[in-house]
């Protein structure tokens, strides 16, 4: 997930507004410039065919690709150098593809981008060389006619349709990668993969696809006989269902179905498969009951399917459906439903949750996670239900300049009324309350919970990971060295009551936006309760999760972004020019914000103790406005993805294998002796839990993406996994480093793989 939203540049805005504009009216009257008017047509046409894919028509960048014009860009632009601005764009413009224009085009794209911050036209061309600074002749403001309307520069430039349009819209936009398949279509207008507060997302390309448009329940559902969800079954599933988010309580992604093992998983072959909306996002575990299967699609699409064999026995079209074609930010998921009672329980990434009558479809309730305030409480991290409870978490949360808080709140699984809430940063006065530096409670922002919690039965309690304050820039923030408590963290939380019983801070004071929000798996060795979480850092955590005491951390891929562990404490030290950060100054991270580890959460394999979890090798040096170029993380040989194994014990290292492609599912373990994982390049496979050793292998059809799970019907185990796009990171990030993997925009669905039936 890349969630650091407008933060970044919008603070930078008060400290680039004195310098710049000052310069600017001091300039503006300037007789010459450095640049011809020919030469601002002639880069207006060819900006928008090579450059607007991924910065945008009116430059205000997308995603990774960051704007062109404006506070941010003056911030660290104003202070250098025209003959700086050219080589940059020469060199590595459009992005992986440096030097590919002619000179003339080089030089009128840059005179373009400076006319479009303001610096006037005048009778002498560009001097590639100028040692003119940026901020004594261009103030970042746009004049009137700076953005070409896309219709008449599609006429001048670039036709639409034509080739290079084709290209640069499909293979950049979104992931900012040429010549990578997906992500042309849906740009969101902010760098952070989502809009702000009433802004309008902007896409490169609208599209022709049909977009679905009428809400509502389109089959009704008659599903006789249908067994209440029970207490005592979420305590302990039957083995054949898959009721909650990661199957157990504790979080395992463990099944303990074993039909399917090591020795005839090689015969394993496709039972059926259902396509899925397309055009967002899709991260969803499938739920399993009883031979009905429960899914979340794109516009908050849910269907119950016989899990047999793939018909469809009702829809709820819940909605609001996508607007604009292509793969969708972070912000338009759930990654899971739950099921108790007779009802199916969705949180939608619009911040509802509903009740749907598990058998009918038909809505029993909904409530608003904040009321509907406008703009704020999205949630996606899906949900967990604990004696008759829906906790759920919220993202996109608590930004600077807005009044709310993230929290985690309750509601009754009967009425949806809300329970209670637990504010997820820590207040003045709260324990941790001094943690933010002098930051009042109304900035203390950040702190989201991007994936449901687990819970412990007999300690009822349950635990939750959160990600880091916002902005997520330390310099930016406000909070000095602080460790920004409730940030980052490990929370212990009452699930009757919402009140903390303890929380253990893993990032204090990040600055990376390496957050530590991901899964928390419980695992029990004869009196030794511990719980195991890792974050982007790549990090193993051990607590004890009595208490949160920390029992210890073992580095999975290579990390430079902390020095030290204390072994005692688990409190981390960060490297010393991270603590002393510019904002106009370039720092490297490895991992970077693909991270070490992600939302695809790890499996623990119960018969061998072993924790299996996806990681991810690559780094990044970052600027100050968002600006990150991704390079090869140290001794990887580029090898992106690596699925490794780990003795939860002691977290001893049991195996690692290394592929290219990134491991874009969560892993699910079976007492086969099997883990099953998709990637970024279509490959679904099944490993040998011990050894890691390929059995199995598929290619799908488009990227392998979601929480895959296995269950059961009459007597036969099937593994279901869902294809499909959009995200955030780590779905972007290796956008700008795999390009030479091509995927199909379209494919959204879920597979269902079981053995032949013997005749
Ligand atoms: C495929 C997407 C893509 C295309 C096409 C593209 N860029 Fe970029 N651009 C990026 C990304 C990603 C970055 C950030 C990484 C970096 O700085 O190299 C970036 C960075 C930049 C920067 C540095 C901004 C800063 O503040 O550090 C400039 C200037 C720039 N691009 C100009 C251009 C121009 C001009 C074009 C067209 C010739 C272009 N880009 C085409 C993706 C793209």
């Amino acid at each position: 997930m890349r969630h650091f939203a407008l933060h970044p540049r919008a603070a930078l805005l008060l400290a680039a507004a004195g310098t710049v504009l000052a310069g600017t009216i001091a300039v503006a009257q300037q007789p010459g410039g450095l640049f011809t008017r020919a030469q601002v047509a002639a880069g207006r046409s060819a900006y928008a065919e090579q450059c607007a894919a991924c910065h945008q028509s009116d430059l205000a960048g997308a995603t990774d690709a960051p704007a062109l014009t404006g506070a941010s860009f003056n911030a660290v632009w104003g202070k250098r150098a025209v003959a700086a601005l050219y080589s940059k764009i020469h060199a590595s413009m459009p992005y992986g593809r440096g030097a590919s224009l002619d000179d003339a085009t080089y030089d009128a794209i840059v005179a373009y981008i400076l006319y479009a911050n303001g610096a006037p036209a005048g009778d002498t061309p560009l001097d590639r060389k100028a040692t003119t600074l940026l901020g004594a002749v261009a103030s970042g403001k746009p004049p009137a006619d700076a953005f070409a309307d896309p219709q008449a520069t599609a006429a001048t430039g670039a036709p639409a349709g034509s080739t290079a349009s084709q290209e640069a819209q499909i293979g950049g936009a979104k992931e900012s990668a040429p010549a990578n398949g997906p992500g042309g279509a849906a740009a969101p207008a902010t760098s952070a993969g989502f809009a702000a507060p009433g802004q309008k997302v902007k896409y490169a390309d609208p599209g022709r696809f049909v977009l679905p448009s009428k809400p509502g329940l389109s089959l009704k559902g008659a599903i006789a006989d249908y067994r209440p969800v029970t207490d005592a079954m979420l305590r302990d599933p039957p083995p054949g269902d898959w009721l909650m988010f990661r199957r157990n309580y504790q979080g395992w992604s463990y099944s303990p179905l074993a039909q399917i093992d090591t020795g005839n998983v090689a015969k394993l072959q496709l039972k059926w498969m259902w396509s899925m909306p397309e055009n967002g996002t899709m991260e969803d575990t499938p739920i399993v009951h009883d031979g009905i299967m429960y899914m979340w699609g794109v516009g908050n699409v849910i269907q119950a399917l016989d899990a047999r064999d793939g018909e469809l026995l009702w829809e709820n079209r819940l909605g609001p459906f996508p607007t604009s074609a292509g793969p969708g930010p972070s912000s338009v998921e759930t990654r899971a439903m739950g099921l108790w009672g007779t009802n199916l329980y969705v949180n939608t990434p619009e911040g509802w949750v509903y009740a749907l009558d598990a058998r009918s479809g038909e809505e029993v309730w909904k409530t608003h996670i904040t009321d509907e305030k406008p703009g704020v409480g999205r949630s996606t991290g899906g949900l967990i239900i604990i004696k008759g409870k829906v906790i759920v978490g919220m993202t996109n949360c608590g930004r600077k300049g807005t009044p709310d808080h993230c929290y985690i709140s309750a509601y009754d699984a009967a009425t949806g009324k809300r329970d209670w809430t637990f504010t997820t940063v820590a207040l003045t006065g709260q324990p941790g309350g001094d943690s933010w530096g002098a930051l009042p409670d109304d900035e203390r922002k950040g702190s989201e919970t991007w994936i449901a919690g687990t819970y412990d039965p007999a300690l009822d309690t349950t635990y939750w990971g959160t990600a880091q304050g916002k902005p997520w820039r330390r310099d930016e923030r406000g909070s000095a060295t602080g460790a920004t408590d409730y940030a980052n963290s490990t929370l212990a939380l009452d699930p009757g009551t919402g009140k903390l019983r303890w929380w253990f801070n893993h990032a204090p004071g990040e600055t990376f936006d390496l957050d530590e929000v991901f899964e928390r798996v419980l695992v029990d060795h004869g009196e030794s309760k511990s719980l195991f979480t890792i974050g982007k850092a790549g990090i193993l955590w051990q607590l004890d999760r009595r208490d949160g005491k920390f029992l210890g951390a073992t580095e999975t891929v290579f990390q430079n972004v902390f020095t030290r562990i204390d072994p005692v404490t688990g409190r981390p030290s960060y490297r010393d020019d991270v603590v002393k950060q510019q904002s106009d100054q370039w720092l490297a991270s490895c991992p970077g914000p693909e991270g070490g580890h992600n939302w695809q959460a790890m499996s623990y394999h119960q018969p061998s103790d072993a924790l299996v979890i996806p990681l991810s090798q690559s780094c990044v040096l970052m600027l100050g406005n968002g600006s990150q170029v991704y390079y090869e993380m140290p001794g990887t040989g580029g090898q992106l993805g690596r699925l490794s194994a780990y003795r939860a014990r002691d977290r001893a290292p049991l195996w690692t294998v290394q592929q290219r492609a990134p491991f874009l599912t969560s892993v699910v373990s079976t007492a086969g002796n099997l883990a099953f994982v998709g990637d970024f390049d279509r490959v679904f496979r099944a490993v040998d839990v011990r050894t890691g050793e390929t059995l199995w292998k598929t290619r799908l059809g488009t990227t392998v993406q979601g929480f895959p799970v296995s269950f059961a019907v009459d007597g036969r185990q099937y593994v279901a996994v869902t294809t499909a796009l959009g995200g955030g990171s780590p779905q972007l990030k290796p956008g700008t480093m795999l390009t030479e993997v091509h995927r199909p925009i379209t494919g959204y669905a879920v597979y269902v793989f079981g053995l032949p039936e013997e005749k």
